[in-house]
């Protein structure tokens, strides 16, 4: 629909094992201590406006630039930080 079939991957295994520094956007549903776990692997790695989107849990520590308050999501973008947090995805 948006041409992003090719361009999307689900990998299986153990997140510790990829390198997503490539990733335009990674999406996760894990837990406030995995979460805390990934910051670094992720913060690190992934270049400036990558996004992150966590299902259920914030990313402690680190601003979102979108909240979708009604299904529990955080949207991060690496290098930016949230100036209106209450922004819903669409
Ligand atoms: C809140 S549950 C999400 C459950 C599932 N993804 C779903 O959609 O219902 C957190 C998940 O993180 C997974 N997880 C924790 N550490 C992991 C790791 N190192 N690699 C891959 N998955 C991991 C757990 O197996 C668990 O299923």
């Amino acid at each position: 629909m948006l041409g992003l079939r090719k361009r999307a991957h689900v990998y299986h295994g153990n997140m510790y094992d990829f390198d997503l520094g490539d990733a335009d956007v990674v999406t996760i549903y894990l837990l406030q201590g995995t979460n805390q776990k990934m910051k670094g692997r992720l913060g690190d790695r992934m270049r400036p406006g990558a996004k992150i989107v966590s299902h259920s849990f914030s990313m402690e520590g680190w601003m979102p630039t979108a909240i979708d308050d009604t299904k529990n999501i955080f949207m991060y973008e690496i290098g930016k930080a949230g100036a209106d947090v209450q922004t819903r995805f669409v």
